[in-house]
C-alpha cells in the first residue's frame, strides 16, 4: 500500500525515533562511527552495497549515505509503518519488507552485499533463530564482506527486560504517532504484519555471539565498542 506522508511529520517521528534510539543505546553516534570507520578500514573505503536489517524509519541508513553517499543501501523491516517512513524520507534507499524470523529474508533482501548492519535489531528474535540468522546472513555477505552487530550483549545472559509499566520512551513514540490521523492506516497494516510477532528480549553476551557466529561459518570477531552492557562486533 503506497500512502503519501507529510515531509515534516516523517522528519519528526525520525528525529524523536533518533532520540528515543538514544536512550536505549548509550554512545549510539560514537558506536555507529566507529562501527563506519571499521568497515573502511576493512574494505579499504567506501562499501558498494549495504543492507540494514531491522532497519526501522532509516535513520542509521541515513548516517551511511552521509558517509558513503555513492552506497547503494538497503532497509529491511517487518514493521510497515517504519519502512514508510524510511522511504519516505530516503527514496534512494531501496525498501524490503520481511520477516527476520522467516527462511525467505534473505531472498527478499538479494545478495552480494559488502556490509550487513543490524543494531538494536537480533535481541527481538529467539536464541534458535539467532543461530540460523548468523547462517542466513552469511548467504546475502559476499565473501569477504563484514557483519555489524550493535546490541545489548552483557556480561552475563539476561532473560528479559524490566518492566516499565508503559510510559517508556519506545511505548511514547509509539504513542505519538498514533496520535496522527494520517498513520491511522499505516498502523492497521503494521498490527495485521505484526500479529503474532513479539520481541523474544534475548540478551547474549559478546562470547555466545562469538562462538554462534563462529558454528555459522564467520571467521573473526572484533568488538569494535563496548559500553555498559552494549557492544558492536564486527564478524568476518
Ligand atoms: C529497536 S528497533 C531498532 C531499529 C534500527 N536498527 C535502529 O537502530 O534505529 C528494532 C527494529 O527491528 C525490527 N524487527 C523486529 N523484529 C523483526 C523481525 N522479525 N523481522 C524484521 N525486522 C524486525 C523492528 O521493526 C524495528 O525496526
Amino acid at each position: 500500500m503506497s500512502i503519501r506522508l507529510a515531509a515534516g511529520d516523517v522528519a519528526r517521528w525520525r528525529c524523536d525515533w533518533e532520540a528515543m534510539m538514544r536512550h536505549y543505546q548509550p554512545d549510539r553516534d560514537d558506536l555507529l562511527a566507529t562501527g563506519l570507520a571499521a568497515v573502511e578500514q576493512v574494505h579499504g573505503g567506501a562499501p558498494r552495497r549495504v543492507l540494514d536489517v531491522g532497519g526501522g524509519v532509516g535513520t542509521t541508513a541515513e548516517s551511511v549515505l552521509q558517509r558513503w553517499p555513492d552506497t547503494r543501501v538497503t532497509v529491511l523491516d517487518v514493521d510497515p509503518a517504519l519502512l514508510a517512513s524510511a522511504a519516505a524520507a530516503l527514496p534512494q534507499v531501496r525498501t524490503v519488507r520481511a520477516d527476520l524470523g522467516s527462511t525467505r529474508w534473505p531472498a527478499l533482501a538479494g545478495g552480494s552485499y559488502d556490509l550487513v548492519m543490524a543494531l538494536m535489531t537480533v535481541h527481538y528474535l529467539p536464541q534458535d533463530r539467532v543461530r540460523e540468522w548468523y547462517a542466513q546472513v552469511r548467504q546475502v555477505l559476499r565473501p569477504g564482506g563484514l557483519l555489524l552487530v550493535g546490541d545489548v550483549m552483557p556480561d552475563t545472559p539476561v532473560a528479559e527486560r524490566p518492566q516499565s509499566g508503559g510510559t517508556d520512551p519506545w511505548t511514547a513514540w509509539w504513542t505519538g504517532l498514533a496520535h496522527d490521523p494520517a498513520m491511522a492506516s499505516l498502523l492497521s497494516e503494521r498490527a495485521a504484519a505484526l500479529a503474532g510477532l513479539t520481541c523474544a528480549d534475548f540478551f547474549a553476551p559478546v562470547d555466545w555471539h562469538r562462538e554462534t557466529a563462529r558454528r555459522a561459518g564467520f571467521g573473526e570477531a572484533t568488538v569494535l565498542h563496548r559500553r555498559t552492557g552494549h557492544a558492536l562486533v564486527a564478524f568476518r
